[in-house]
């Protein structure tokens, strides 16, 4: 695809973010984009666009050969593979934000990229208006990544914002985070983790050619952490904040993980609040870098959205270029985290699981322990899925970032 050519759209999708691309595209008419056609589910909704751009028909824009461009915007995943797998099968480019789909089809995706050269785009679905899939594609090239490290969730952000912020309850606060529309359609992929396994699942892709599942991330969200917990992270100066991660921890292995995480005030992300993320790259010769925006939401999602269709008029497609490095990153699971657990009873955490105890604390309404455990151990470990448990690391354990340069150069 060339500067010359017309950007001809079938839109999946009219929902937050569909109906906000439909009209900043209407808005940018120096694109030469146009939408031909809208297809979606349930066609007695009322809506803010002219009736006969709808349809309910998918084969309506996948059999139409003048679209050349499909923009995916919906969230049923398993129907936007549908969507995105016939589409790149046809040659069509191909824009989507689900992140769920991605991360669950990564490899089927890569190999149809592959196979038939077409252009799939997804910067939306990771971090909203954040442009991290570029920048860990086309930047970070030769220098080697140590970590990337972000809070790229809005909603559980914008949650634990309002609840330690304002004193506002979970249930509010989630309430909130949908109507404003960033919570996803199933807010317990939000609020579980899952949401950021799957974005951390195509981080790792593009950060260190990784081609792996979501379920081989461990992930805990935000659902088990107590009142107590925040008690303990103000009196030690800190802000708990659901943090992905994923860091070397050696020359081929890289520790993967989204966990409810203690930021101290020198972190970056410790001022990362309400729906905004934050992403912190390490890397070998830069150090650190930090890039921040609005990760959900209508207009920050379609910026994202918006930059891909851009991208599309200069044939733009992703090289995967970590993919053929000749070094074979693997995640691993033997690395050492150090957490804080509360519990209900001390006989709930097996104390045996931890390598070293550190702290342990004994009130009436609340207990708990702090020290070092084999991250193996800990994502093996039943009690960790104990609802009274909850489990928090501390933000600068296992940092490959601490090591003096010459021992990463
Ligand atoms: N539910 C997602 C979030 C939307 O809150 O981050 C953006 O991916």
């Amino acid at each position: 695809m060339t500067y010359d050519k017309k950007l001809i759209i079938g839109l999946f999708g009219f929902g937050v973010v569909g109906e906000g691309i439909y009209r900043v595209l209407k808005q940018t008419p120096t694109l030469q984009a146009e939408i031909k056609r809208i297809c979606i589910k349930h066609p007695d909704k009322l809506r803010n666009a002219p009736a006969e751009l709808f349809t309910t028909e998918a084969d309506l824009l996948l059999n139409d050969p003048e679209i050349n461009v499909v923009v995916e915007l919906i969230d049923d995943a398993e129907a936007a593979w549908h969507i995105v797998s016939t589409s790149l099968g046809s040659g069509k480019a191909v824009v989507s934000a689900n992140k769920k789909m991605i991360a669950a089809h990564l490899a089927e995706l890569l190999q149809l990229q592959d196979e038939n050269k077409t252009s799939f785009l997804y910067e939306a679905a990771v971090c909203g208006s954040i442009p991290v899939i570029r920048n860990l594609e086309e930047y970070y090239d030769n220098d080697m990544l140590n970590s990337v490290t972000g809070i790229i969730n809005g909603s559980t952000n914008y949650i634990l914002t309002r609840m330690n912020e304002d004193g506002m309850p979970y249930d509010e606060a989630l309430k909130l985070a949908q109507q404003l529309g960033f919570a996803e359609t199933d807010p317990s992929l939000d609020v579980e983790g899952t949401d950021a396994a799957n974005k951390l699942t195509i981080i790792l892709n593009h950060a260190y050619g990784i081609v792996s599942a979501p379920d081989d991330i461990m992930c805990k969200g935000i659902t088990q952490l107590h009142p107590a917990d925040s008690v303990y992270a103000k009196e030690k100066g800190y802000s708990i904040k659901l943090v992905a991660r994923a860091h070397r921890v050696n020359h081929t292995d890289v520790a993967a993980y989204v966990l409810p995480t203690f930021v101290g005030p020198r972190s970056q992300l410790f001022n990362v609040r309400f729906e905004f993320n934050g992403v912190i790259i390490g890397t070998r010769l830069a150090d650190e870098q930090f890039i921040y925006g609005k990760g959900a939401g209508r207009y920050p999602t379609s910026s994202a959205v918006l930059s891909d269709i851009a991208a599309l008029r200069y044939g733009y497609k992703y090289e995967y270029k970590k993919l053929h490095t000749g070094v074979d990153y693997h995640i691993s699971n033997d690395h050492v985290l150090r957490v804080y657990v509360s519990c209900e009873n001390m006989s709930d955490v097996s104390q045996n699981d931890f390598i070293a105890i550190d702290e342990t604390y004994n009130s009436q309404s609340r207990k708990y322990i702090t020290g070092s455990i084999n991250f193996d151990k800990l994502r093996k470990a039943a009690w960790l899925h104990n609802p009274a448990n909850s489990v928090i690391v501390f933000g600068d354990s296992g940092t490959a970032d601490s090591l003096p340069p010459e021992s990463v150069l």
